[in-house]
């Protein structure tokens, strides 16, 4: 585990993702200059926002429009819409079925989902399945796009585990701003393994997608701009900076970041314990009891919080206080104390065993970098490659085991890794043993500057290609993208 000292440190290159070495003595002067507004103080930003005014939205799960045999079938349209997101002013936004962020969908494993998309945007659309194994041609894969008023299907066979899933788009060059402008969800797989346990359940059980948000003060659109640093309003389940009226008990939180590219360090403001019970992809082997969740872009985490121990009336909020608090991101939502229930639920000391990892078979090296000196329009690499989806990058034998050893070479810049179809297991990070958080399987992991994870990796299920890929969507539109050809 990295100490505070040093996550603190590397909070402070990072923030403001995407710096350029002109964009960075501003950031550390700024952060010694401000220590973030008070609690009920309007938010700094392009939009001012009166922080925890908005109640947090509980975002609705998705009826299939029909089950047949087993099969449950649902419909979904891609459209623009206008919406209240900022008090007494519209937003445009390309949604999901109207909805922002798009609707939850629930599904239990070996039970096939099928979605038919229709997309009623100007723009290609190509909806990924984010942490899914699935075909090819059900991977939403960056030239596999629904042009506008075309539609398809998409079939989830939901043959792997329990995990929180989410969904969004990916079309080749627009899904940077796709994503940016709503198109996110959630997708929800559960299996007798996760029900079986006695972990908070139903209302008690909750999604909490997080995303920044440029809003332009005077006409309330989105400001969509590459690497933005102004992305300083904090949407949680599409509502800014709400509050979440909780009952004295414990919640499963299922914290999600939806965000283009920020990064998150989530604590409570009274320092309290959470207990992270899963992340990217599904269960933790076991609960692991901290003080602070990071989540860079694309990656989840399941907590549980006990709020018995917070007498009826408590305000507590939930804080970011390791990227970007120079710019006002600090205060993201709050827990607001309101009433006691009862609590049966518990969380065991040992959550799932994971498959033993196979023996690996090969062995190979990515190395991320972007351009960093400041140049007018920066470029992204892996392996000082631009994406080319004419280009197959890493050839895999089907059935291998791989050890992919990931290098961010920025030294400015922070990164993430995510690779289509597989759930990883991380094996080292910075050369020791990954710590507690990251104990779990992942298909998206963290790269600071300089830093070096190892993972490994099993395609025993698919062939074909698929994308890997830095998830700072705006790093993949700059080319940080490539493929891998299983067969
Ligand atoms: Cu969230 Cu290419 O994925
Ligand atoms: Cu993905
Ligand atoms: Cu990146």
């Amino acid at each position: 585990m990295p100490t505070r000292r040093r996550v603190l440190g590397a909070g402070l290159s990072v923030a403001g993702v995407g710096l350029t070495g002109a964009s960075l003595l501003p950031v550390l002067n700024a952060r010694e200059a401000t220590a973030g507004p008070a609690p009920g103080v309007p938010a700094a930003g392009a939009a001012a926002v009166q922080l925890f005014a908005a109640a947090m939205p509980i975002v609705p799960v998705l009826a299939p429009v029909s089950t047949i045999g087993s099969v449950d079938r649902y419909e979904m349209t891609m459209r623009t819409v206008r919406k209240e997101i900022l008090p007494g002013i519209q937003t445009e936004l390309r949604t999901y079925n109207g909805q922002f962020p798009g609707p939850t969908i629930k599904a239990r494993r070996n039970r096939p989902v099928v979605i038919r998309q229709r997309n009623q945007l100007g723009v290609d659309t190509s909806m990924h399945l984010h942490g899914a194994s699935v075909p090819p041609s059900e991977d939403g894969s960056p030239m596999d796009t629904i042009a506008p008023g075309a539609a398809r299907r998409y079939t989830y066979a939901n043959k792997q585990s329990h995990a929180s899933l989410w969904y969004h788009d990916h079309a080749h060059h627009v899904e940077s701003e796709n994503v940016y402008r709503g198109m996110h969800g959630s997708y929800l797989l559960t299996d007798d393994e996760e029900e079986a346990l006695p972990l908070p359940k139903g209302e008690y059980d909750v999604l909490i997608a997080i995303r920044d948000a440029n809003f332009d003060a005077a006409t309330g659109a989105l400001v969509y701009r590459m690497s933005d640093r102004a992305r300083t309003t904090l949407l949680v389940n599409g509502a800014p900076h709400p509050r979440f009226e909780v009952a004295a008990r414990s919640y499963r939180l299922r914290f999600a970041n939806h965000s283009n590219q920020r990064f998150f360090e989530l604590c409570l403001a009274d320092n309290g314990d959470m207990v992270q019970i899963a992340s990217d992809g599904g269960l933790l082997p076991r609960p692991h009891t901290t003080k602070a969740i990071y989540l860079t872009s694309g990656e989840r985490a399941d907590v549980v919080i006990d709020f018995s121990r917070y007498p009826v009336g408590t305000k507590l909020v939930l804080k970011n206080t390791g990227f970007g608090v120079v710019e006002d991101v600090s205060q993201v939502m709050r827990f607001d104390v309101v009433r006691t229930a009862e609590d049966n639920s518990s969380v065991p000391a040992v959550l799932r065993t994971l498959p033993r990892l196979p023996t690996p078979t090969a062995e190979r090296t990515v190395v991320l970098r972007m351009d960093e000196d400041g140049r007018a329009d920066p470029k992204a690499y892996i392996d000082e490659k631009l994406y080319d989806p004419a280009r197959v990058d890493a050839h895999i034998r089907p059935g291998a085991s791989e050890i992919w050893t990931v290098t961010n070479a920025n030294t400015k810049a922070p990164h993430n890794f995510h690779m289509h179809l597989v759930q990883f297991q991380v094996l080292e990070r910075g050369g020791a043993a990954p710590g507690p958080a990251e104990a779990g399987l992942k298909d998206t992991v963290r790269l600071l500057p300089g830093e070096t994870v190892k993972l490994q990796a099993t395609f025993d299920a698919y062939q074909g290609e698929y994308v890997y890929h830095c998830h700072m969507l705006d790093h993949s539109a700059m080319g940080m993208m490539a493929t891998m050809k299983i067969g």
